[in-house]
């Protein structure tokens, strides 16, 4: 088959031919029709990932046929039976397993998934694993009511729109952070009731005074900003954390967390139950991903390129020819 492979690190990725996927016991072999990026899949390409190894297909998500229906794929593989944390055996498709950049995968059969019936296979490819993410971040996590006034943070990212689009979903007022006017602007074009600029500075003082602090706060980036984010949470609110962009959380106030009974929860992918729920809620709500672009899988790099660069309003697809 031809796939989208990585021989080294920082090594541009190409097409190449590569051996077809051998199912074992339990797994389907599914036809993929496109793919989307996460931002895994750039640490990936760096070198970056525990447990790289060359040549690799990168890919968590997928959709497909299987036996002539339209399928996407879980991610999540082998969670355990405990839904508050994975087990040792859990990984994710796509490293060390062969991902879904190719025009063919195997995988548990347990893991593939109708696509509900208003979307197309670009916008199936793009929910997996951003909409698991976001949807245990979100319900599981932080436990969200309606009503409650939920930031979240760089809402350009793939996780951060389901985010968004989970919480409004959901009966939440919802507000977003930035590092561009222009994601901003398109975020209240959604229904966002405002937004700040995490660049700019001052920006959390400026954001208190609009929105007056809120519930829940869903972010990814951490590092020396976190402390900003804390300052904007409601007492008891709470503030999941599913990424680690900008690095280690150097300046934690421990009198502002204990006094005012605040909440920081960590949050990873999710397991089956969620993903089929998370698929009965976008079923439900008729939610449709936003596509940021799609590129034919011949020219991925310049897909990758695009995330490494910050430039996407939401997932990044590939599309498979098959
Ligand atoms: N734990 C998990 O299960 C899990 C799952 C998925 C992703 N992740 C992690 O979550 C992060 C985002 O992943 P993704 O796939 O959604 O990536 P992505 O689509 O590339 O989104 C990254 C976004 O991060 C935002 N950002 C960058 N610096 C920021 C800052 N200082 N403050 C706030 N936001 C900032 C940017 O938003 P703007 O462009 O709007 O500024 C950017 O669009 C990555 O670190 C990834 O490894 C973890």
């Amino acid at each position: 088959m031809r796939a989208l492979v990585l021989s080294s690190a920082e090594a541009p990725l190409s097409v190449q031919e590569f051996p077809d996927p051998v199912p074992r016991e339990g797994e389907v072999v599914v036809d993929l029709a496109a793919g989307a990026l996460n931002y895994r899949d750039v640490w990936i390409t760096k070198g970056k990932y525990p447990g790289i190894h060359f040549p690799v297909v990168p890919g968590s998500d997928g959709a497909g046929w299987l036996n002539g229906k339209p399928v996407l794929l879980n991610p999540s593989l082998q969670w355990g039976d405990n839904p508050a944390a994975q087990g040792k055996s859990y990984h994710i498709l796509g490293l060390p397993t062969t991902g879904t950049f190719a025009e063919r995968i195997a995988i548990p059969a347990e893991n593939v998934f109708d696509i509900p019936a208003h979307l197309t296979m670009e916008q199936a490819a793009a929910i997996p694993l951003g909409g698991l993410t976001a949807y245990r971040a979100l319900f599981s996590r932080a436990n969200l009511q309606p009503g409650e006034r939920v930031l979240i943070s760089g809402i350009g990212g793939g996780v951060a729109l389901f985010v968004f689009q989970f919480a409004r979903a959901a009966g939440a007022e919802v507000y977003v952070t930035s590092s561009s006017a222009e994601k901003i602007a398109r975020a209240v074009d959604m229904g966002a009731k405002g937004g700040a600029n995490y660049r700019e500075e001052g920006w959390s003082g400026r954001l208190k005074a609009e929105a007056g602090g809120f519930d829940v706060i869903i972010d990814s980036a951490a590092g020396p900003g976190f402390p900003d984010l804390m300052s904007l949470l409601l007492p008891a609110g709470r503030i999941v954390l599913y990424g680690g962009t900008r690095g280690p959380i150097p300046n934690l106030n421990p009198q502002q967390l204990f006094w005012r009974q605040l909440n920081i929860l960590g949050s990873t992918m999710g397991h089956s139950g969620e993903f089929a729920d998370m698929i009965a809620f976008i079923d439900r709500h008729r939610i449709e991903p936003a596509v940021d672009s799609v590129f034919p899988l011949t020219n991925g790099q310049a897909a990758f390129d695009r995330m490494a660069n910050g430039l996407q309003f939401g997932k990044i697809v590939l599309q498979i020819d098959n």
